[in-house]
């Protein structure tokens, strides 16, 4: 896994966001019970990640579980929480090893203690890496971490630290989860859906968007780099007219 940027595909998209649905429905078209579904989705992460140096991808940010995934069943929020753990176990190894620098951004407030421990040992334990940063988004919702943000920055004002007069857009976004994450380039849903579910709200404003059809266990790395390809293609304008 281990390999240089190619500088031939330089101008791919630097930071790929990647909503993982349709584990749910992968599960149920082979009659089995939707975590069957997750798990073959978390088996799928390793070929993507493996994928994006070779792309010059350097930054990949996968959404795991919303703020909004609470609402689930009891089984089925459980199953997904141990999935991390066990997750977080089995690769932290392979992760470390293999140059990637991984990032938990959510709420943790919720998570269970365990859980919050493992999360905070493996950015620990890969704070040295640099070849690719591994975000994952668990607990996640883009409206609950502007939220946050602007409460910590009311905190600032009332602290006397900050005033009125410094918020700005760039001020706002140091106080975001991703405040050391460039914006994403791209943003891939699989599954079939086109919506965002309150995925990187603020930080997506100028992303371009890629909705496969394709459920996320079966999504290859050979699919990914056809979305890349066509990525390539675009024009990003950021709203100048060019010349
Ligand atoms: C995405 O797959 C994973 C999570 C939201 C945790 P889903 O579980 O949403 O799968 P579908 O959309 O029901 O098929
Ligand atoms: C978005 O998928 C969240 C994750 C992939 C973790 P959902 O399946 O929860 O989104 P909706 O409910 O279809 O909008
Ligand atoms: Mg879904």
């Amino acid at each position: 896994m281990r390999q240089e940027i190619d500088e031939t595909t330089a101008s791919g998209p630097a930071h790929v966001a990647i909503i993982m649905d349709g584990n749910g429905r992968w599960a149920q078209q082979r009659g089995r019970p939707r975590l069957f579904g997750h798990h073959a989705g978390a088996r799928r992460v390793r070929e993507v990640l493996q994928a994006c140096p070779g792309h010059g991808v350097k930054y990949l940010t996968l959404f795991a579980f919303s703020t909004e995934n609470w609402k689930r069943t009891q089984t089925e929020v459980a199953g997904l929480m141990l999935l991390f753990r066990k997750y977080i176990q089995r690769e932290a190894q392979a992760l470390l090893d293999n140059g990637v620098r991984v990032r938990f951004i959510g709420d943790r407030i919720r998570l269970d203690e365990k859980l919050v421990s493992l999360m905070d040992e493996l950015e620990l334990l890969t704070a040295g890496n640099d070849l690719i940063h591994l975000t994952i988004a668990l607990n996640y919702g883009g409206r609950d971490e502007v939220t946050r943000a602007a409460k910590r920055l009311a905190y600032e004002i009332e602290m006397g630290r900050l005033t009125h007069k410094d918020v700005d857009a760039e001020t706002l976004a140091r106080f975001l989860d991703t405040h050391v994450l460039p914006d994403p380039d791209l943003v891939i849903r699989t599954s079939g859906e086109a919506r965002i579910s309150n995925f990187l709200l603020w930080q997506s404003a100028y992303a371009e968007y890629e909705f496969v059809d394709t459920l996320w266990p079966d999504f290859t790395a050979a699919e990914f780099g056809r979305v890349l390809a066509k990525y390539g293609q675009r024009e990003r304008r950021f709203g100048a007219v060019l010349a």
